[in-house]
């Protein structure tokens, strides 16, 4: 069966599928994303998703390209076209097709919308959350607004490269007073000896505002756990009891080993593991 994604008002063969070369999105990184999990034939969270997008649309003053309920309608459509059981929806929008110039066009351009799906194998999903993975410590080198969740990548992107050539699963960004921010794609926790989970306060706009951020912490509070919002170090991550790190499809993933330096006894952490087994029945599951 041939994969199907949405363009612009079209469902095409993935293959056939383009956008313009002067789409904004592709000469200058003007555009949005988001990625919601689809775990089980449900699309996980997609009301934060969608929430965010708004916020992220509204911070570049891009206007939503059809009515919020129209991209619920395309979404599911896709995953459905696509026959899609666990993996991802992507949702991209662009402030549109204009000849090329950094300031935002002087006439109405509509923005461009792209959403497509990819199946993901569970059983290597379930392994890489059970089994944790290293992280890779960075100097923090992308631009202020890191709130905003745009296609601009190219910093997360040479970070997880980097992550990948230490054979790492994940980058963690450090601040210049040595603080962890995030991951390249992810948020980051530890839970230090005393039982408490840390995690960097999502009030400004050092990190992205994770759904599964969000949702870890419901689950945290159903569980009974405590949970502390405040910046931490890579020294108190390397001596916390557990790390873990947050995002769509990794859910709760443990982190085990930093620069080479395991965590406790380098093996996954029960708060983690608690946290993760709690999620799918706390996230928000609309049919796809
Ligand atoms: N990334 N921080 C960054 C920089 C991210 O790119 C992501 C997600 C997160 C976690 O956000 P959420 O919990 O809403 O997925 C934090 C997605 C998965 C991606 O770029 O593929």
């Amino acid at each position: 069966m041939s994969r199907i994604a949405y363009v612009n008002g079209s469902y095409l063969p993935h293959r056939q599928a383009a956008v313009h070369i002067e789409d904004r999105g592709y000469q200058l990184s003007d555009g949005v994303y988001e990625v919601c999990e689809i775990s089980d034939g449900y699309i996980l969270d997609m009301t934060g998703h969608l929430d965010r997008l708004g916020r992220s649309l509204s911070e570049l003053r891009i206007a939503w390209p059809v009515h919020r309920s129209a991209l619920v309608t395309i979404m599911k459509e896709v995953v459905r076209r696509n026959r899609i059981r666990d993996g991802i929806v992507y949702i991209q929008v662009t402030r549109g097709v204009a000849p090329r110039d950094h300031a935002f066009p002087t006439h109405p351009v509509a923005p461009a919308l792209v959403v497509t799906t990819k199946r993901l194998d569970r059983s290597k999903l379930d392994a890489r959350r059970r089994d944790g993975i290293s992280v890779i410590t960075l100097p923090e080198n992308r631009w202020e607004r890191v709130d905003i969740k745009t296609v601009s990548l190219i910093g997360n992107v040479l970070a997880r490269q980097a992550a990948v050539e230490a054979g790492a699963g994940e980058a963690w960004y450090v601040a210049p007073d040595g603080t962890v921010t995030e991951g390249s794609a992810s948020n980051a926790w530890i839970v230090t000896m005393d039982g408490e989970i840390i995690t960097r306060p999502a009030n400004d706009h050092s990190i992205l505002r994770g759904i599964t951020r969000a949702t870890t912490m419901r689950v945290a509070e159903r569980l009974g756990l405590r949970i502390v919002e405040r910046p931490f170090t890579v020294a108190e991550a390397l001596a916390a009891r557990e790390a873990f790190i947050t995002s769509a499809t990794s859910r709760v993933t443990p982190v085990i080993m930093i620069d080479g330096q395991p965590i406790a006894n380098g093996r996954p952490g029960s708060v983690s593991q608690s946290l993760g087994e709690a999620f799918f029945d706390i996230a928000e599951k609309t049919p796809a």
